[in-house]
Parts: C-alpha cells; structure tokens; sequence
C-alpha cells in the first residue's frame, strides 16, 4: 500500500524520493579545527543516504569562522572547503537521496576563544562571553558571507539549502526581541528585526535558484518573546519571498526549561502550513513510522525532519516501511537482506 511517507514531493527541480529528512545535527569532527570535511563526515552521511533517507541535511555549517559553534564545526567561508564538501554530495547523490546544507552563523552562541559577534551585547548565560555588537557595516559583511556560502554550495552540488534562523544562533537573535535591543533599521518592531534574514535570503538568491529552507524556532517559551502572530508574520514574509519550506523546530533563543514529549513541536508546522499556505517541516520527537504517516495524512507538515532516531539507526526508513506494512527499495548492495 502507499503510504505519504514513502511518496516522492518536488521543489522547484528537486524531487525528493520519500519525506524523510536527516535533520541537521553538528557533529564538532572537523578536527584539523578548520572547517573541512573529514572521513568521519563521509561515512556518517554516507550511510543514511544508503539507509534511504530522501534528503540528507548536512550539519549547521558556519559561513564565517567566528560563526562556528565550536572550534571542530564543519565551515563554508572558504573556497577550500568545497572540495571535502562536493566528494559528501556525490556519495549522498549515489545512494539516490538529494543532498542539503545547514548555512549557520552562531551569534552570541558561538564558544570560541576569540571575539563573538550578535545583534547586542548581550551574553546568553554566564558560560558564554558577552559579543561585540555588530556594526552596520559587519552586518553587511555578514549577508556577503553568506551569499559566498550559497555560491560554495552550488559549486560543492547541493540540490537544497537550508537557512539556520533557529535555536538562538545569529539570525534568530535577530529575529527575537529578547535578543534584540538595537535601535538601528535591524531592530525595534518586527519588520526591522525581519530584515536581516530578508536581506540573507535576497543575497542567497544571487547565487542560488533552487530550493531554499529556512528552520526557524517557533516557540521562545517566554511571554516577552515573539508570538505566534510573529511567526505568521515571519513566515508570510518567507513565502513573498519564495521560500520553499519553513521547518519548525524551537527554542534556544534564552536558556528556559522544556519538556519535551513526542511531536511536541509538530504543531507549529501544522499552525504555520495551514494558517501561511506553506510547506512546513515537521521535528521533534518523531520516532516511529506510525506518527511519521500521521503528520502527512493529516496534512500537519510536508516533510519528516528526524534527528536523533537516525543517530540510533541509518536504517530507520526500512524499519518504518516494515512497520507501515510497505515496500522500500533497498541499495542494490544489501537487497539480499532487505
Ligand atoms: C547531536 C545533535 C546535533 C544537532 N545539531 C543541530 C544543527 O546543527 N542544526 C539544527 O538546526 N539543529 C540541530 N539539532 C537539532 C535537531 O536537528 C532536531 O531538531 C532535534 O534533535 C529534535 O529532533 P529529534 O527528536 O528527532 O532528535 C541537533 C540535535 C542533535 C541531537
């Protein structure tokens, strides 16, 4: 029987095979501590690419170094990076899975030993340094960064780029007005504190005409936070901008407490993909092929975004074609014990 998790979705000229996404997730491997691929990297994708995840997403990759998270983040702000990058989209692509990039700059949040950089001087807690506020003109260097990251990435063979405005990192700091205290054109009411990601996508678009995603945090659990009625301006803004998909995670703006439970942030996609007519992108505490299929039938998210489930198990795809009762293609490799 068909089921909506196995069925093909196309953005733009990318037609995914299925709709399960490897979720980005920062893997602090880059060990030479300069942003390039390492074996690690190729084995780690490599294997959920031939598990059948339609869409392998690579990890938050920093488009400036003092972006980074960590010293050990895999990095997109040279043209030395591309070469690691493009041998992790051709062993992506030979398994049939279509290949993505997380472009990320990390802000305040970023744990380097030099100077950090957000939107206000504001440390996240007592274990990060406080950052510098960005200049104008840093903010400028910023939105260039990460139009030469898109170029990088088109040269590297990526067929999907997600923009990083989660989480806490640079461009949600900028988003949210707990972050955001300047009284510049990126700060104030919500248009302001927009513009910064409107200007990334403009820039992106300079160099990248294929599909374009954005994860966005959609709960800041604190009443001074945005609110939903932000969200839906936020996402509405996206969507004039011809944003593919938005994938709703959320958190991480402020330290706060969260429980989660399973599908906990499932209905933020369903909210933002009903109320903005967009694609959405489900994640949180999805883990079995049963709530994947009950997402898409019920039309709450386009797309299964699974994280910590394919860190336990690559061949999470054929676990749960077994558990819906139908038939997944298997590398031609291990068809004999499929
Ligand atoms: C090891 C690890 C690293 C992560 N790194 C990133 C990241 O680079 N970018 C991002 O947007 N989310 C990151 N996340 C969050 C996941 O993408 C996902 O949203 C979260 O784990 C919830 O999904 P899950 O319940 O399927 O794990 C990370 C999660 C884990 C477990």
């Amino acid at each position: 029987m068909e089921r909506k998790l196995f069925s093909p979705i196309t953005f733009g000229h990318v037609t995914l095979k299925n709709r399960i996404v490897m979720a980005p997730m920062c893997m602090y491997s880059s060990e030479p501590e300069d942003g390039t691929v390492q074996p690690f990297h190729l084995t780690h994708y490599e294997s959920r690419a031939a598990g059948q995840v339609g869409l392998v997403m690579l990890e938050a990759t920093a488009v400036q170094p003092e972006g980074r998270i960590s010293t050990k983040d895999l990095g997109i702000w040279h043209n030395d990076h591309i070469e690691g990058l493009q041998q992790l989209t051709d062993r992506i692509h030979a398994h049939g899975a279509k290949s993505s990039i997380q472009l990320a700059h990390a802000g305040r949040k970023a744990a380097l030993p030099n100077d950090i950089f957000a939107p206000s001087a504001l440390a996240f807690d007592e274990n990060y340094q406080t950052p510098i506020t960005l200049s104008e003109t840093a903010i400028k260097e910023t939105i260039e960064a990460f139009q030469l990251a898109a170029k990088r990435a088109k040269q590297a063979g990526f067929d999907i780029i997600e923009i990083h405005a989660a989480h806490g990192y640079l461009i949600n700091q900028f988003l949210s007005p707990l972050t955001n205290k300047r009284d510049d054109q990126y700060g104030g009411n919500r248009e302001n504190r927009y513009r910064i990601l409107s200007e990334i996508i403009d820039a992106i678009k300079l160099e990248w005409t294929g599909p374009l995603f954005v994860r966005i945090s959609a709960d800041e659990y604190d009443q001074n936070g945005n609110t939903l009625d932000d969200f839906i301006y936020f996402s509405n803004e996206m969507k004039k901008q011809s944003i593919s998909l938005i994938d709703c995670s959320t958190g991480g703006v402020i330290p706060a407490t969260i429980k989660p439970y399973p599908g906990y942030q499932v209905p933020k996609a369903e909210v933002i993909k009903n109320q903005v007519a967009i694609p959405t992108g489900a994640v949180g505490l999805i883990t079995t092929g049963i709530q994947a299929e009950e997402i898409l039938q019920n039309e709450r998210a386009d797309l299964i975004f699974l994280a910590r489930a394919l860190l336990r198990n690559p061949y999470w795809a054929k676990t749960a074609a077994d558990e819906l009762n139908t038939t997944l293609e298997a590398p031609k490799q291990y068809s004999r014990g499929w």
